[in-house]
């Protein structure tokens, strides 16, 4: 399947790991290239710039094919050394970054002098303008039943992506929600180009996380997840947990005159303990809706297979049949 998404890449199928804080690493990452998606790393999940110059050669090790890493900036009291990380990307030949969060216009020109190809995630159209505006080269929408940060519009896919399809110019994958072959076949009758899944790849065997987590994603409906910090303008959608109603119970209680530091002990060092130790309800951890329709933990190779076949078989068969 060839799409602008594939071709700008140069990726053999039009899928996406997206960044994720303490999942993206070379062995989930190098798996999805190796099956013909495009891996990402997760930048700040390596403590120092030095750290993520390791990951970048450990997964080069573990594939030849493109991947790339995520850049999220967050709004924070005493910002990650982004110009860091930013030389490590360049000097291990990363071509494709993912930037998240905040606009990354500061950061754009040295990337694009050194000939990096850059996918913004965003949640709403007019950050898509923006990111295609300011020479980003494609961008990832995410709709509001995303795992992670859906932002504040609460705008959902099937609006989200035709909206995105009718504006834009540049090519875009559509994410949040993302996991089979119905999803990708409908994410291109939307107008995009391909998509970009999180919370999916996270039950995978590959996922160098706990199974505790796998696990507890399988288990999930799609009813399970909670959305956090609506009061700090800073959502985040997660699987709910005694951790999250902790969050929940205080923003209920607080309300408008909540600080960070009010939920700071059910947010802060949480992935770890979740990701490393299995402790699934330590705290919130981003997870998706999708997880409803998470029922096993495939290999990469496998699912990818799964989505392109379930894909082809959607559009030669079932949709063409109707014709
Ligand atoms: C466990 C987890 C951690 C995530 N961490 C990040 C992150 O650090 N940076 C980022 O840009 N997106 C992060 N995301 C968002 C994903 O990259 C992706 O946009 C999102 O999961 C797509 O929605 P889906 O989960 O429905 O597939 C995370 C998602 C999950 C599930």
């Amino acid at each position: 399947m060839r799409t602008r998404i594939t071709e700008l890449f140069g990726i053999e199928h039009p899928i996406i790991q997206g960044g994720m804080h303490y999942v993206g690493r070379a062995e989930l990452s190098s798996a999805v290239s190796e099956a013909g998606g495009l891996g990402i790393l997760t930048a700040l999940t390596q403590r120092t710039p030095a750290d993520l110059a390791k990951e970048i050669a450990r997964c080069r090790t573990m594939t030849t094919k493109p991947f790339g890493v995520n850049l999220t900036f967050l709004p924070s009291v005493n910002p990650p050394d982004y110009p860091g990380y930013i030389r490590a990307i360049i000097d291990g030949g990363v071509r494709i970054v993912e930037t998240a969060g905040n606009n990354p216009i500061e950061y754009l020109p040295v990337l694009k002098e050194a000939g990096i190809k850059i996918i913004h995630k965003c949640t709403a159209v007019r950050h898509a303008l923006k990111a295609e505006a300011i020479g980003c080269d494609a961008v990832s929408v995410d709709g509001f039943e995303c795992g992670g940060h859906p932002g504040e519009d609460d705008v959902p896919g099937l609006i989200l992506l035709p909206r995105a399809a009718d504006q834009l110019t540049i090519p875009f994958v559509a994410s949040g929600g993302m996991v089979d072959g119905r999803s990708l076949v409908a994410a291109l009758a939307l107008g995009a180009d391909g998509i970009n899944m999180g919370t999916r790849f996270v039950a995978t065997q590959e996922a160098p996380v706990h199974d505790n987590v796998k696990q507890a994603i399988v288990r999930a409906s799609e009813r399970d997840t909670s959305l956090i910090m609506r009061t700090l303008r800073n959502t985040e959608r997660v699987l709910r947990n005694a951790g999250v109603e902790r969050v929940l119970e205080r923003e209920r209680a607080l309300g408008d005159t909540i600080k960070f530091a009010d939920i700071a002990e059910d947010v802060v060092g949480i992935y770890p303990r979740v990701m490393i130790d299995g402790e699934v309800e330590a705290g919130a951890w981003s997870c998706g809706m999708v997880a409803g329709l998470v029922y096993d933990v495939p290999s990469v190779g496998t699912l990818i297979d799964r989505i392109m076949t379930e894909a082809e078989a959607i559009v030669r068969k079932r949709l063409s049949a109707l014709l």
